[in-house]
Order: C-alpha cells, then structure tokens, then sequence
C-alpha cells in the first residue's frame, strides 16, 4: 500500500463511521479497522515489506490513523444508537421526577398525633364498620335519635352500619383497657350527607378521651386544647366553650378557636365573630361509663372530636372540601 492508498483508506474509513447509525455498524468497523484481524493491524505487520526510505512516514500515518478512527468510534459508541440516529437531541433538560408530597389530611392526623404524644396520648383505632352498641347505643344515645335514622345512617344490614363518628372508639378502648386511658382517634367517618363545598359523605374525625381514677375536670379539657390549638394554628391563637348537648358527655360544649386569619380581630373567615368552631367535646357522661363497665363512682373524664378536613382547610386556606378528595397533583404538589 502506498501512502496515497493509505491516505483514501483513512478518509474511507471516518467517512463510514460518520455514517454509521446503530451500535452494531460502529461494532463491525472496529472490526474491520482496529480488531485483530483488522486493516491497520495487518498494515503494521506488513511493515517490513514497505521500502526501507518510506517506512518512518508510513509507519507515522498508519499510528495517526490508528489513534483517529479510535477516538471517533469510542465518541460513536458513547452516544446512545437513538442520539447516534439523530431521534434524540442530547441537548435537551432531562425528565424531573418530583419528589411525593404528604397529603394535606394525613398531615393534620400525624401533626395532631405527634402534639398529643407529647401529653401522653397514644393513637387508638377502630373499624369503618360498627355496631349499634357502639355507634349509638353505650354513646348513650336514645333509639329515636335522628342520627340513628336511615336518612342520616348508612345502614349495612340489621346490626352493622358505617360509623357515622369516631366515638365508637371510645367505647371499644374503654372495653378493652382499665383506666387511666388517654388515646386519640383519627378515622374516616360517614353520614348520608350530599356533597357539596363543606360537606362530604365520607370524611375524617380524631377523636380524643382521657379517663382517670383520679379527678378530671373541665379545665383540664381546655388546657389539653388550648394547647393543641397553640401548637396546631400558632400561638396567639385561644380557645372558648359554648355550652352544647351531646348524649355521651355531660356538661358538653363546643370549642371554638380564635380565628387565625384576623387573629381575632373579627374578618369575612370567621363572620367578624374573632372564632371558628371546631370541635364538640365535653366530660364523659356517667351513662356511657356504666355501658363500658367502668364505675362511674370512682372514675371521671372527658372527650373530644373533630372533624380533620375542617381543620385541614382553615389552616391552608381551602375553600372546597372536594379538592381533597380529587387527587389533583396541581393541588396536592403543593404540600411538599
Ligand atoms: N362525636 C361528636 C360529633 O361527631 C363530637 C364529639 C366527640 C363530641 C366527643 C363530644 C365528645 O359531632
């Protein structure tokens, strides 16, 4: 070979390398140029043959177009075959896999179980499908009660329905326990509601009861809240009783939170009242501790519940319950 038929070779060969356009061509160049067998192996073993004043220059050309063709084969194969094709422009921002983001409800039930941990309460749970006894009944609530009624209960069958709160949890944990009993709750719940911007058939309670041998007093319920609502919603935020009726706790009392948009102040959220209701709670009525075999005599406590999609939207500011449920990433995405 002669240094003009090398140099058409070399050309020859970059020339097929540009070209080709899968892993297996470039594969079958290396062969056929650096392998074993190949071109310029079998070119530098024939260099004893090349005239003696013509093998400095040939050998230089033939380790020139060695270190050529090897560079731009590894630069081929580097690429992958669709970039290699042209299907793929390597310049472009790859995809970003964002990371997951903790629903808005199961951040209220963790922040609620992790503030009244600090105060001695475990969580305690029960199941979606209950009894009469209780739902209603050891809740001590008379069987004419409307919520009993088909229109408000979802009815199963004869004795199961789907729990229409989570204080059938305080039944089953005072059963199942002698007292001290401090627990929280948090569940789903459901009631023949029709959905709409507040409402939903099937929501989220937590429900809380603490149980003592020793006095429990109402003051000590509004201590135990005003300190979740301080560690919930911030801390100028306070906590009022309104008297209220609920058949398992007596004195019984909704719970209202200072609003924490106008932090009181009096603004459009809170209907320029300075309070958000929140909660119904009260003291364990006798009637209920009886029902679950504690003595009534010797025992006292109170009782808790609220509803975790209310507390969810004023915290956040969401104006429709329904955007909890939809699982909308341009909603949900913004939790993280
Ligand atoms: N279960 C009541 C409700 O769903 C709330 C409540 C719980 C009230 C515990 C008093 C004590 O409205």
């Amino acid at each position: 070979m002669t240094l003009e038929e090398l140099e058409a070779a070399r050309k020859k060969s970059l020339e097929e390398t540009a070209a080709a356009t899968d892993a297996a061509a470039t594969e079958a160049l290396r062969v056929k140029y650096t392998g074993r067998n190949g071109l310029i192996p079998a070119l530098v073993k024939g260099m004893k043959d090349v005239p003696k004043e013509e093998r400095p220059a040939f050998g230089k050309a033939v380790q020139a177009w060695r270190a050529e063709i090897e560079a731009a084969l590894a630069a081929k194969s580097a690429a992958s075959p669709a970039a290699a094709a042209g299907e793929i422009d390597s310049s472009m921002p790859g995809d970003w896999f964002r990371p997951g983001a903790e629903h808005p409800l199961s951040r209220v039930i963790e922040d609620t179980a992790r503030i009244f941990a600090r105060l001695g309460f475990t969580v305690a749970d029960g199941p979606d499908i209950e009894n009469r006894f209780n739902n209603f009944t050891a809740l001590n609530t008379p069987a004419h009660h409307p919520s009993i009624d088909r229109t408000d209960t979802f009815w199963l069958a004869e004795d199961a329905l789907l729990r229409t709160q989570t204080s059938p949890v305080q039944i089953r944990t005072m059963m199942a326990n002698k007292p001290p009993v401090r627990v929280i709750c948090p569940g789903r719940t459901y009631r023949r509601d029709t959905t709409d911007a507040t409402h939903s058939a099937n929501f989220h309670q937590i429900e809380g009861l603490y149980v003592d041998v020793k006095p429990v007093s109402l003051a000590d319920l509004k201590s135990t809240l005003a300190y979740f609502a301080r560690e919930m919603m911030g801390p100028d935020i306070g906590v009022r009783f309104r008297p209220h009726f609920f058949p398992f706790t007596e004195p019984s009392v909704e719970v209202d939170f200072t609003c924490h948009v106008c932090r009181g102040k009096g603004c459009a959220v809170c209907k320029q009242s300075g309070w958000i209701e929140i909660a119904g709670a009260g003291m364990v009525d006798p009637r209920v501790f009886k029902h679950v075999g504690y003595d009534p005599e010797s025992v006292s406590g109170y009782a808790f519940g609220f509803g975790v999609e209310r507390i969810a939207m004023i915290k956040y500011g969401i104006p429709d319950i329904r955007w909890l449920y939809e699982n909308d990433l341009r909603f949900l995405s913004q939790f993280g």
